[in-house]
């Protein structure tokens, strides 16, 4: 059985104010959940003050990014070492919006993968296909080649993917069901060729426009372990509602 994780990706929005307001909301809503991983991705200037009011909670920190240095002259970057010391156990890598905005290649979400790896962290690996490459029958291409540069040496321990469809994210078009489910099961067939019977242990984020309305749907997919969420993870009460969704 793979455990579900529902992440949420707060891309930047919230101001240190906002986000300790939304966690005395969000927190007594969920404490009782036993049966998924929460994850909460707020912007770098908040995670400091995130780690503390979350050290005893059932919910983990990711950061959005970080850099594959240690340390050194890269102005402006975060270091895997920054994270791990305030209490960061999770990193988002590979987001399209980093792809597309900021120039990351498979080269470069690779290092920072490794990086990550380095040092303990569990990393969400975003991967997802334009809608121009969808509607050029490119999908499955794009997938398997974002996965096999962006995994390089990286074993499948604690592997988590999240497909994220470019033309879902932030546009309130989701993947159906079946188109979901039909990524992932191609994700999953990529992977058992690069790891074998470990794949089945890999767990496969959907993200793009889940909702509280969507989330039961979704996560019903056999090849669906969790949602990566964006928009509807900056209310306490609509991200609860896709942490509590259906598990029957
Ligand atoms: P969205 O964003 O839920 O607002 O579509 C998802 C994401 O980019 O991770």
């Amino acid at each position: 059985m793979r455990r579900p994780v529902i992440a949420a990706n707060w891309k930047m929005n919230k101001k240190i104010e906002e986000a300790q307001a939304f966690l005395d909301e969000f927190i007594p809503l969920v404490w009782n959940e036993r049966e998924v991983d929460i994850v909460i991705a707020p912007p770098f200037t908040a995670l400091y003050t995130m780690a503390n009011l979350l050290r005893i909670t059932n919910i983990g920190l990711a950061a959005q990014d970080l850099f594959y240095e240690d340390k050194g002259a890269y102005t402006g970057e975060i270091s895997p070492v920054m994270l791990t010391d305030i209490g960061c156990s999770y990193v988002i890598i590979g987001h399209s919006e980093r792809r597309i905005y900021f120039g990351e290649t498979d080269e470069i979400v690779n290092k920072k993968f490794r990086a990550a790896r380095r040092h303990g962290l569990e990393v969400i690996f975003c991967i997802g296909e334009s809608l121009s490459e969808r509607e050029a029958g490119m999908t499955f291409d794009v997938l398997k080649r974002q996965i096999s540069e962006g995994i390089r040496d990286i074993s499948s321990d604690g592997l988590i993917i999240a497909y994220e469809p470019v033309w879902a994210i932030g546009t309130g078009k989701t993947a159906t069901p079946d188109q979901a489910q039909e990524a992932h099961e191609s994700i999953r067939k990529t992977l058992s060729h690069l790891y074998g019977e470990p794949a089945k242990g890999v767990r496969i984020l959907y993200g793009g426009s889940v909702t509280p309305e969507n989330a039961d749907v979704l996560m019903a997919c056999p090849d669906v372990d969790g949602a990566l969420v964006g928009g509807a993870s900056l209310k306490a009460d609509s991200f609860a509602g896709i942490v509590k969704y259906n598990k029957q």
